[in-house]
C-alpha cells in the first residue's frame, strides 16, 4: 500500500513538472513585443520602407500577401518567428520585415 503511494506521487509529481514547467526559450519570447508606438519611433521611415519592398517581394511566394492590419503586434510577432524563417530571410531583413507589419498592424 505504501509502496504504491510512493509510486502515484511522484507519477503525479512528474506529470506537473511536465506540464506545469514553462517550456524555455523556443515558445516564450524573450522580450515582450514592442508597440506600433516604438516601433515606429525606432524605425526611419526608409526603413520601413524597406521592410514593405521585403514584405512584398517575398512574402507572396507560398499564399497570398496578408493585410498588415489583420493581426495585432503581438500576432504578427508569433506568425513571423515561423514565416520568416520560411522565406529565408536574413535576421536583419527578417527584422525590417517585422518593424513594417507591426508598424501598419491592428491596435492591440
Ligand atoms: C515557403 C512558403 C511560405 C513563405 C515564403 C511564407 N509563408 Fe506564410 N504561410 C505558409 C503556409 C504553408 C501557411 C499556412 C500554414 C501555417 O500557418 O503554417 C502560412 C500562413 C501564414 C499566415 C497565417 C498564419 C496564422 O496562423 O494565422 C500568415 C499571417 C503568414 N503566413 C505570413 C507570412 C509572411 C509575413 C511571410 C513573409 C515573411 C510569409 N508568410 C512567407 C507558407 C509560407
Amino acid at each position: 500500500m505504501r509502496k504504491l503511494t510512493v509510486s502515484a506521487f511522484l507519477a503525479s509529481a512528474v506529470l506537473f513538472l511536465a506540464y506545469c514547467t514553462p517550456k524555455a526559450g523556443k515558445t516564450v519570447a524573450a522580450t515582450p513585443v514592442e508597440t506600433k508606438e516604438q516601433i515606429v519611433a525606432r524605425y526611419p521611415p526608409d526603413q520601413l520602407e524597406k521592410g514593405h519592398t521585403l514584405f512584398t517581394g517575398n512574402c507572396a511566394k507560398c499564399h497570398k500577401l496578408k493585410d498588415p492590419g489583420s493581426r495585432t503586434p503581438a500576432e504578427w510577432d508569433k506568425v513571423l518567428q515561423r514565416m520568416i524563417p520560411k522565406a529565408k530571410l536574413s535576421p536583419d531583413d527578417g527584422a525590417l520585415v517585422r518593424a513594417y507589419l507591426i508598424a501598419n498592424s491592428k491596435q492591440g
